[in-house]
């Protein structure tokens, strides 16, 4: 398939990239590159030996999108561009929801107009909000989310929810993510976030290659087995091919589906922190602080969904996450400047 991949420099947009030319699929990649770097492109081309289509394009930018669906034959759409740092959407929330829904809004109009029906969504965990129950499976309820970010999410499987249902042409696909962390073996692409990091992984790597000098650990009173917050950390390698398996269901003409793309196993902070001593030799000094607002004390999945429909199952385990993690970090130190 011939596949638009909307956020296509980004972390887990270049990965999906590298696993959709593995498997034989064509991707053109969109990005307005608001938080990703076009060096990325070349690093793809190193990694696959492809040439990739890139579009440096907003997808708010109606024009643009008319003109790469005119020129471009796109049978599908994988929409990974959003802004997605929760504390800078606590402080924009007009910006994330006027770049994230309005943005959404004008490239599913556009879609539709030239007959691609066909889309697979990022949304995230954050949609149960502190859920009802773990491991968390898709029956569990959606919940309230805790900062604008989580509610664009949240807003916009509805929205692709209700086109689908008035229009059955279309095919949606919601995949909620878990904890993305690790890299590309290579070490070539990453994570590259800008200023200081608010997620556990880019935090740790960050310290370990001397940038900051300790981790805060938030919290180590919560009901878990040390007392340090509970997620489901998945290989984005992993993730992406969740992506490639889920062409399946739109070539199967699915209506919408929803699936959680996550492990089913729940690392604490503190066990991250070791695996990543034992995976990278470092040490990471650390310091137990206050809870951070908004956190839940433990978030994991139930993919049994994914692996019975999709025939998609994670492989790789905290090590290696580790381990790619920090090869990345170590060859890149400054990203991709
Ligand atoms: P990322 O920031 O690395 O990638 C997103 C890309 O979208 C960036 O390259 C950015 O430049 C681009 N972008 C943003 N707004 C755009 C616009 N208006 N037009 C064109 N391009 C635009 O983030 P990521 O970690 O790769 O996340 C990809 C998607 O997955 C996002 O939608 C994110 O919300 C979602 N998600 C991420 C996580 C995570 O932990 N990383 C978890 C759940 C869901
Ligand atoms: C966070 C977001 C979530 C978003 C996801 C991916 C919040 C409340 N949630 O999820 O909406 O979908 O990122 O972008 O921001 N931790 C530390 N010290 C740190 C950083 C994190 O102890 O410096 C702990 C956290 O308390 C948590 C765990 O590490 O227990 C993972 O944190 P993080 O990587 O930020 O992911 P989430 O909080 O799960």
């Amino acid at each position: 398939m011939r596949i638009l991949v909307t956020g296509g420099t980004g972390f887990i947009g270049s990965h999906t990239v590298v696993e959709l030319a593995e498997a034989g699929h064509e991707p053109v990649l969109l990005d307005n590159l608001s938080n990703s770097d076009e060096k990325v492109v070349g690093r793809l081309t190193q990694i696959t030996g492809k040439e990739f289509p890139f579009y440096r394009a907003d997808i708010r930018d109606r024009e643009a999108l008319e003109s790469i669906f005119s020129k471009e034959d796109i049978d599908c759409v994988i929409h990974f561009a959003g802004l997605k740092a929760v504390g800078e959407s606590v402080r924009l929330p007009w910006e994330y929801y006027e770049n994230n829904i309005n943005g959404s809004l004008v490239l599913t109009d556009v879609m539709r107009k030239h007959g691609v029906k066909n889309i697979i969504f990022s949304s995230s965990a954050t949609v149960y909000g502190t859920p009802a129950f773990v491991p968390i499976t898709e029956e569990c309820p959606k919940g309230q989310c805790t900062n604008p970010y989580g509610w664009t999410k949240s807003m916009l499987e509805q929205i692709l929810t209700d086109m689908q249902r008035a229009d059955e042409e279309w095919n949606v696909i919601l995949l909620r993510y878990f904890n993305p962390i690790g890299a590309h073996e290579s070490g070539l692409i990453g994570e590259n976030p800008n200023g200081i990091p608010n997620n556990l992984m880019p935090y740790i790597t960050q310290v370990a290659v001397g940038k900051l000098d300790h981790l805060t650990v938030y919290g180590d009173d919560y009901d878990t087995e040390d007392g340090t917050g509970v997620r489901d950390y998945i290989h984005v390698k992993d993730l992406a091919k969740g992506h490639v398996a889920a062409l399946s269901q739109i070539s199967a003409k699915c209506g919408t589906k929803v699936y959680n793309l996550g492990t089913g196993t729940g690392y604490s902070v503190l066990q991250v922190i070791k695996a990543f001593e034992e995976a990278s030799g470092k040490k990471i000094p650390y310091e137990i602080g206050a809870r951070r607002e908004g956190d839940i004390a433990e978030c994991y999945a139930d993919p049994a969904k994914a692996a019975r429909e999709l025939g998609w199952k994670a492989e790789y385990g905290i090590h290696r996450m580790c381990e790619d993690s920090w090869r990345w970090q170590s060859m890149n130190p400054d990203g991709y400047r």
